[in-house]
């Protein structure tokens, strides 16, 4: 079957379900491919923290009803090492405070708002490959849907497919640069319906490793461990992750904590990794399709959403007045942010996780770098400026 539109969206992550919600209220006509059932988009557990530029885009965009009913505000964060733990005000250093919602929960509301928009958006779309987004003519997908071949044809397409999609890996090699690290560790998530150990998240650096202690109400918490990438969730029951992220915290936060039966847990490997440029032709990447963070920031959704209000103000300029300057700055005014968000998600990483390979001298700077950090109210402001979100350029 062949089917027409303006833009073809790959992926109803965040990133594919914004977009398509943005352009739709703009009165773009757009159309979602998704390898998963929606079930199973909806099942994976994530991170959960907004920045004030992402809740105001959501209130404008109509998305934030049930946010504001459900989410928690946290003017504040604690860091936990060395047997205490001292607390950021993020609010009074940077006058902003985050927003405690899961990004699942987000996926859900968007999901929503499509379904009763009637954006059609086709789930388990299986093969799906990009054709003639770079040589000028019109782009189209390919795609199999209960095993029968359909075409989309489109004025644009926007990989919004993840790390792992097709859209990336469609583009020439010679036409795309990457820049990636690794980390020699990942983290073990666990969700429990069990109050937090503080009224805000706990961040722990810890010789044994990292730990944080988040939330998605106040009677679910959500907690991390560093572990090895080597782990398996199996080797981890709920007995060894309580009793291993007791020892990590202070005394106040450790004595806080109620360990309760897991109803997820999960292992993820840490990454930084960031594709140059985002836009190929006709074909734009947003989100993890272009750009991975370690999630000690809480940047990845932050990142996808401001992604994606650039590459919709673009759209819209496009298809309302015909002009190509939002589209023709979308790659660089992206990856501006981007790469501030990668310096500041590494560098918490940096200060926070214990590294196999770290000799004693790196060790000490790490100390010293948290003893300046709670000497130095220029310190805290610049950690809190960028925790908070740096603001969007005009
Ligand atoms: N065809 C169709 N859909 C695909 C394909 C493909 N070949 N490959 C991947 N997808 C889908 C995935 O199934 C997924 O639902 O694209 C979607 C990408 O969603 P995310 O991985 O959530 O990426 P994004 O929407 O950019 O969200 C960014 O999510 O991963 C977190 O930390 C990240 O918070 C950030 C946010
Ligand atoms: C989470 O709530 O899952 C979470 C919060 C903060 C982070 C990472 C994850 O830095």
């Amino acid at each position: 079957m062949q089917q027409s539109t303006q833009v073809a969206i790959i992926g109803a992550g965040p990133s594919g379900l914004l977009l398509g919600h943005l352009l739709a209220r703009a009165g773009i006509h757009n159309v979602i491919l998704e390898r998963h059932s929606a079930e199973h988009v909806l099942g994976r557990v994530r991170a959960g923290i907004l920045e004030r530029t992402t809740v105001d885009l959501l209130d404008q965009a109509g998305l934030a009803e049930r946010l504001h009913r459900e989410s928690l505000v946290h003017d504040g964060i604690y860091i936990a090492f060395d047997g205490q733990r001292q607390h950021i005000d993020l609010k009074g250093l940077s006058g902003h405070a985050v927003v405690v919602y899961g990004q699942t929960e987000i996926t859900r509301d968007l999901m929503s708002a499509r379904a009763a928009a009637g954006l059609v958006t086709h789930y388990e779309a299986s093969g799906v490959a990009l054709h003639d987004f770079q040589n000028g003519q019109k782009p189209w997908l390919s795609y199999l849907r209960q095993g029968k071949p359909q075409e989309l044809h489109c004025d644009f397409i926007a990989g919004c497919d993840g790390f792992h999609g097709v859209a990336r890996h469609s583009v020439p090699p010679d036409a795309i640069r990457t820049f990636e690290r690794t980390y020699p560790f990942g983290w073990l998530g666990v969700l429990a319906d069990t109050p937090p150990v503080a009224p805000e998240l706990v961040y722990a650096q810890h010789p044994r490793g990292f730990a944080l202690c988040s939330m998605r109400s106040k009677t679910r918490s959500r907690c991390y461990l560093q572990c090895s990438l080597t782990d398996s969730v199996e080797q981890w029951s709920d007995e060894l992750f309580w009793a291993e992220l007791r020892s990590r915290l202070d005394p106040v936060s450790a004595a806080a904590l109620q360990p309760a039966p897991s109803i997820e847990k999960s292992i993820a490997p840490l990454r930084s990794f960031v594709a140059e440029p985002m836009r190929f032709g006709k074909l734009f990447l947003a989100g993890d399709a272009a750009h991975i963070v370690p999630p000690t920031g809480a940047k990845g959704l932050n990142l996808a959403v401001s992604d994606v209000r650039y590459l919709a103000e673009g759209l819209i300029e496009h298809f309302r007045e015909r002009s190509r300057v939002g589209l023709d700055h979308y790659s660089a005014r992206a990856l501006r942010r981007v790469w501030r968000a990668e310096r500041f998600s590494w560098a918490m990483t940096r200060l926070l996780h214990s590294f196999p390979d770290q000799g004693s001298f790196d060790h000490k700077l790490q100390q010293a770098e948290l003893d300046y950090l709670f000497s130095s109210r220029a310190a805290q402001t610049a950690l809190a400026e960028n925790y908070v979100g740096l603001a969007l350029d005009a």
